[in-house]
């Protein structure tokens, strides 16, 4: 996260305009899934990804798959595709506990079938100020919070990552406070645009990139996003997050992606995309990664240079 390289560059635009029409089709389409409106032509629920995607140019995937971060295995952007290889995620549980009715072990193979794969393409910021578009494959998240029935007093939802440190050769160092730990305030986490992700570019998630179980929240910095889920809590009160313990004057709790609130070491106003040139120009920053029209209303009345 600390580190900066000059390989990842700017590979594709969109038109302001045509974003705007297609986000409208999407959302329209989103709400009509979470009403439980099936489309027309498919036996399971599927997204309206095409509309949306439309206008969003794809990040190769061999870029995406091989410059990652993952603390877990290393700090360096490569080394985690090969070192990840060594994790082993089938069979795969996760633990649910706190504020809620339903709490449990639930293996992810039955969370599955409760919980029908869709395909939806995302733009995806890292705070180093690099992003991608990736076809993930998962559900929204808050369809499958719902089957635990959080109580009144769940406000905060935290994930926290496996710890195996026999496996996971980064945890033998102490860059983060392991295991990594993130969270949401329910109705981010509620959200329908936010995504538990099994898969990517139509097959299973490579381990590098968070298998078998990550978070994608397309509007704040990818180090929300934890990947390797293994827990779950629903909690009263705020929860501590891995980055924001090690350096808080850094890392906030929202991590909104904000081009108007540096990062106390860089600007957050321009992105490099991965791929491309180092010729390519880089893109403005969108505030909330563009997906203000639909998640700004979460955060109305509060200070998001207080709150970053
Ligand atoms: N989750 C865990 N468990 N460990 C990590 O080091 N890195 C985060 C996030 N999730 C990280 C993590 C950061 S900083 C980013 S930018 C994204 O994963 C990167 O996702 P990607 O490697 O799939 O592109």
């Amino acid at each position: 996260m600390l580190i900066k390289t000059k390989s990842n560059i700017l590979s594709g635009e969109i038109t302001d305009r045509a974003v705007f029409e297609s986000r409208r089709e999407f959302i329209k389409a989103v709400t009509m899934l979470s009403a439980g409106v099936m489309l027309p032509g498919s036996a399971h629920a599927q997204t309206p990804v095409d509309s949306y995607s439309a206008n969003l140019q794809v990040s190769d995937r061999t870029d995406v798959i091989n410059y990652t971060n993952y603390y877990e295995f290393s700090t360096n952007k490569h080394d985690s595709t090969i070192l990840a290889k060594a994790l082993k995620t089938k069979p795969w549980s996760v633990e649910v506990v706190g504020e809620a009715e339903k709490p449990g072990v639930y293996d992810l193979e039955d969370i599955l079938k409760d919980n029908p794969v869709q395909e939806r393409i995302y733009r995806f910021r890292c705070v180093e100020a690099w992003s991608m578009v990736v076809p993930w494959l998962g559900f929204p998240l808050g369809d499958m919070l719902k089957r635990f029935k959080p109580t009144s007093k769940a406000k905060f939802v935290e994930f926290t990552t496996l710890y195996n440190p026999e496996v996971m050769v980064g945890q033998r160092s102490s860059v983060l406070d392991w295991p990594y730990v993130e969270a949401l305030r329910m109705d981010e986490a509620m959200h329908p645009l936010t995504m538990m992700v099994t898969g990517m570019y139509g097959d299973e998630l490579p381990n590098q990139n968070g298998a078998p179980l990550r978070l994608i929240v397309p509007w704040k910095y990818g180090f929300k996003s934890i990947k390797a889920i293994v827990k779950i809590r629903f909690r009263e009160n705020m929860p501590e997050t891995a980055w924001h313990k090690v350096a808080p004057r850094e890392y906030g709790f929202y991590a909104n992606v904000n081009p108007e609130v540096p990062h106390p070491r860089w600007s957050q106003s321009r992105e490099r995309v991965l791929g491309g040139s180092i010729f390519t120009a880089k893109r403005n920053t969108e505030k909330f990664n563009g997906y203000g029209e639909e998640v700004a209303a979460l955060y109305s009345g509060m200070d998001l240079t207080k709150y970053f």
